[in-house]
């Protein structure tokens, strides 16, 4: 198999940099790895071939395949489970307190293939029980479509629903074929869409919760930096953003640290 030059590494790098703000530059294996395949998959004759055709942007669909390639989408059901707690004892109550006729708006960004969204949609359904809450709206952001395609199917099979307890197995997925398929009660709250986190104006609207973890982990620096302004610009003042567990805020004047990778947001102050 032949592997990717220093030159071509370096092409690789800079274009993903560009264009998703993603730092690859330790990931050489995996990259070499994957991207031999698909360039043999194309049948291309050589890798600067298969970099000039994903740079000039004329196949959408071995575009799609390639980002695809370069993004990690490990997930699950109840990711770390603390968080969600948070959720269920202190951002859900204070929601209700300040919010109990308007819509919740929620936000996962980087949400791979739907577990994080679904997670949300059944904490809600269970706090929802024996209260009067207004409607919530859980959206999905992620710039893999295939993860997204994955999202939207919501069928799991049975090795990726093994961290779900098993009162939310019942209540909460149907049986389909060999898969598990969340209901509809709890897929009705969340839709998806495609959007580079990357380009500052991927947001439309103001959140009044938004989990963005383990996603700018794999960003460069000043990537980091511009997500995480526009993340503030579209979070509610004294709302949550929540981070993985590897991923902090240094801005303690926008961000006021709770614990568990969890920041409130307590000034409007913009960077810019
Ligand atoms: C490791 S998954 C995290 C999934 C979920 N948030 C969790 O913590 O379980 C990271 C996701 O971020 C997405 N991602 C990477 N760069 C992105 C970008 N520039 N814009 C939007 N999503 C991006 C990837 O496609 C991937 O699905």
């Amino acid at each position: 198999m032949e592997h990717l030059t220093d030159k071509e590494f370096e092409r690789v790098c800079t274009h993903l940099s560009r264009t998703l703000g993603l730092n690859m530059r330790s990931k050489r294996v995996l990259l070499d790895c994957r991207l031999s395949r698909e360039r043999n998959r194309l049948g291309l004759p050589s890798f600067s071939d298969y970099l000039d055709l994903i740079e000039s942007g004329t196949n959408p669909e071995a575009a799609a395949r390639f980002i695809d390639l370069v993004t990690t989408h490990y997930t699950y059901f109840l990711r770390e489970r603390r968080q969600f707690d948070f959720l269920r004892t202190t951002a859900f109550p204070e929601l209700e307190a300040s919010r109990p006729r308007r819509t919740w708006n929620i936000l996962c960004a980087g949400c791979s293939t739907g577990e994080e969204c679904y997670t949300v949609s059944m904490i809600v359904e269970d706090y929802r029980r024996g209260r009067n809450l207004p409607p919530v709206r859980v959206t999905g952001i992620d710039v893999s479509e295939p993860a997204l395609e994955e999202a939207r199917r919501a069928v799991y099979p049975a090795t990726r629903v093994d961290k779900v307890p098993p009162r939310w197995l019942t209540s909460y997925f149907t049986r389909e074929g060999d898969g598990f398929a969340v209901v509809d009660s709890i897929r009705r709250h969340v839709s998806f869409a495609r959007a580079n986190l990357s380009d500052p104006e991927a947001l439309r609207r103001r959140y009044d919760l938004i989990l963005c973890r383990n996603v700018i982990i794999y960003f460069d620096e000043p990537t980091r930096e511009r997500v995480l302004d526009t993340l503030h610009r579209h979070l509610a003042l004294s709302s949550y953003l929540i981070l993985g567990h590897a991923e902090i805020v240094r801005d303690r004047k926008r961000f006021a640290y709770r614990g568990d990778s969890i920041y409130q947001k307590r000034s409007e102050e913009t960077h810019s």
